[in-house]
């Protein structure tokens, strides 16, 4: 997987990249994640990537060109053009559907806005799909993008160790994840739950099986839905 993030802040970018699971998958060769500086494809004198809005009003918009120029040094003439996200609360809400889709593909990449918008102009001529983290607005869309890179990287085979594995997790299978506990036993009087120490593997799937639906049930029943049930699990009440 080859991600290339286009921004002004690739400082901010790459911090955030550099540390933990996703730092250590790039050290790794695991994933290919790079960060490129838009202000380095202005081809003006003061290196200026926004300008004043036409028809009047409040702040900047980045301009055509340097977003163009950026976006056109991933790729040859002649080879396939790689698909362009751009970060935008007006996007499709990111879910870990979307992001396990992105994760088969071989090349992404992210455009984040900043100022007061992009010039329309070059979004209508380079990007694929709109994508938003969430309904409220951000300053800018690297933080969005950050997003995106990390809920796709984990999901690549490598990424997360064995023991970091994903597909017990919220979200994975259409539920929310089950209460887990580590020693001690006992703490501040409250005991683990007993059938996890009873090495009893089938009773430990059964109780953990009905505490994930115990759990979405009562925080996010809209899941329940959409979520894959047995016809015992839909007639029971949970
Ligand atoms: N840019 C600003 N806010 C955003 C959001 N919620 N999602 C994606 N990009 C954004």
């Amino acid at each position: 997987m080859k991600i290339d993030i286009l921004t002004l802040f690739p400082e901010m970018c790459e911090s955030v990249l550099n540390e933990s699971i996703i730092g250590r998958a790039r050290s790794a060769g695991i994933i290919k994640v790079s960060c490129l500086n838009i202000r380095d494809y202005a081809n003006n004198k003061h290196n200026k990537v926004d300008d004043y809005t036409y028809g009047g009003g409040m702040g900047m918009i980045m301009a055509a060109d340097p977003i163009y120029n950026c976006f056109k040094s991933l790729y040859n003439e002649g080879e396939a053009k790689p698909h362009l996200i751009y970060l935008t609360p007006q996007g499709e809400t990111l879910t870990q559907r979307k992001a396990l889709d992105l994760s088969q593909m071989d090349h992404i990449v992210l455009l984040c806005g900043h100022y007061e918008g992009v010039d329309q102009r070059v979004l209508d001529e380079i990007v694929d799909e709109e994508i938003s983290i969430g309904d409220y607005v951000l300053t800018g869309g690297e933080l969005p993008a950050l997003v995106l890179t990390d809920t796709v990287c984990r999901l690549i085979k490598g990424v997360l160790s064995d023991d970091e594995c994903f597909t017990e997790e919220s979200h994975f299978s259409g539920l929310l994840e089950y209460a887990q506990y580590t020693r001690p036993a006992v703490w501040h009087e409250k005991k683990v739950p007993e059938v996890l120490m009873s090495g009893n593997h089938a009773n430990i799937a059964k109780w953990r099986r009905s505490m994930a639906l115990k759990v979405t049930k009562a925080k996010r029943p809209d899941l329940l839905n959409s979520a894959q049930l047995t016809e015992k699990e839909k007639s029971e009440p949970m």
